[in-house]
């Protein structure tokens, strides 16, 4: 008698937790991922256990505590340069069954092998993204504007390793949408073609503090004339540069290294490696009591 009683007081308490941690795991979320597992040829078994009931439980894949909603997907590929899993199917797929997932705040599919397809303008309908990164995963061409629809980012990484087969064409206004945004790392992004308020946009977001633009093809037409600077900060209360880490590295900026770099209080580390500066170091630079990292070779 004692020992059914104890198991119906233990059944009802795990049934009224909602918790059962053998099958913790949304079966609609379930599906999502499996279906999402079927776009790649998984070489390296990196999905290997993508298997059983239990979602949450699998490798790169996190849950919230309570609803078991799956929040946060990282799959990064190797470090070593391999890629791990390769798209075999259509890129919307992959962005379809990413859908399903309606609680995911963090994706991280970055060092994937996408087959130089495009960024689907989709993605820009993973409203409740924070933390986004497809670095160096084999996009190519233009970064869809869609992507100014994810608002509540904090982190953006569509760095690209493998240098201009992603690029900005016109429009990077989309940016400026962005105004929980961190940090950003366009680096190897071809921003030839990128228009020239370029720095007006990315004084935008107002919490930016983290911007690497290196081997960005940037030219002298994309900095901001002191005036300008001076103009935004006029404009706006909330367009000031919160900069700490910048880097402008090797892109094919030249003449006199611009004076507005002081306006930059903030800036612990700069890096204007590999560009084409001749002259002095501007002293407004000296200003900057927090700058620890000055980089120019
Ligand atoms: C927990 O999940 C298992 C299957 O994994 C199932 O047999 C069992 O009935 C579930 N228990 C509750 C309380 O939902
Ligand atoms: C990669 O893309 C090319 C060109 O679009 C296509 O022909 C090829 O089938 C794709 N590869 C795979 C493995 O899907
Ligand atoms: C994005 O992923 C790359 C490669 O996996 C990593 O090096 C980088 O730090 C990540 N970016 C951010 C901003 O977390
Ligand atoms: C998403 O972004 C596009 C292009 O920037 C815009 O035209 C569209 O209205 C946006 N959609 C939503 C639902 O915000
Ligand atoms: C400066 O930036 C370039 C790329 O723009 C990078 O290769 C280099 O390592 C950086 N240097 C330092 C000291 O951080
Ligand atoms: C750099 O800019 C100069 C003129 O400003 C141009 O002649 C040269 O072709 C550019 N180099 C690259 C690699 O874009």
């Amino acid at each position: 008698m004692f020992v059914l009683v104890a198991v119906l007081f233990f059944g009802i308490a795990e049934f009224c937790s909602g918790r059962n941690t053998s099958f913790s795991c949304i079966e609609r979320e379930r599906e999502a991922l499996l279906k999402l597992k079927l776009c790649f040829h998984d070489p390296s078994h990196m999905l290997s256990s993508w298997k059983g009931n239990d979602c949450c439980e699998w490798r790169g894949v996190g849950c919230d505590k309570n609803g078991h909603h799956v929040v946060s997907i990282q799959l990064k590929g190797s470090i070593f340069d391999q890629p791990q899993l390769y798209l075999i199917d259509n890129v919307e797929e992959v962005v379809s069954s990413l859908l399903m997932l309606k609680y995911l705040e963090h994706l991280d599919l970055s060092r994937n092998y996408f087959n130089k397809s495009l960024i689907p303008h989709s993605f820009g309908l993973m409203k409740q993204l924070r933390y986004l990164n497809l670095s160096h995963a084999h996009f190519r061409g233009r970064i869809p504007s869609e992507l100014g629809n994810l608002t509540r980012l904090r982190v953006l990484d569509l760095a690209d390793y493998y240098g201009g087969a992603l690029k900005v064409d016109d429009d990077i206004q989309w940016i400026s949408h962005l105004s929980f945004l961190q940090q950003l790392d366009m680096s190897g992004v071809n921003l030839m073609l990128a228009s020239s308020n370029l720095f007006q946009v990315l004084g935008m977001p107002p919490l930016l503090s983290w911007l690497s633009l290196s081997g960005c093809n940037l030219k002298n037409s994309h900095l901001p004339s002191g005036e300008m600077v001076g103009g935004l900060e006029r404009s706006s209360e909330c367009s000031r540069y919160e900069l700490e880490t910048m880097d402008l590295g090797e892109n094919n900026i030249s003449g006199l290294m611009p004076n507005w770099l002081g306006e930059l209080k903030r800036l612990i580390y700069l890096n204007l490696s590999s560009n084409a500066f001749v002259g002095p170091i501007p002293s407004s630079l000296g200003t900057i009591s927090s700058l620890r990292e000055l980089v120019f070779q």
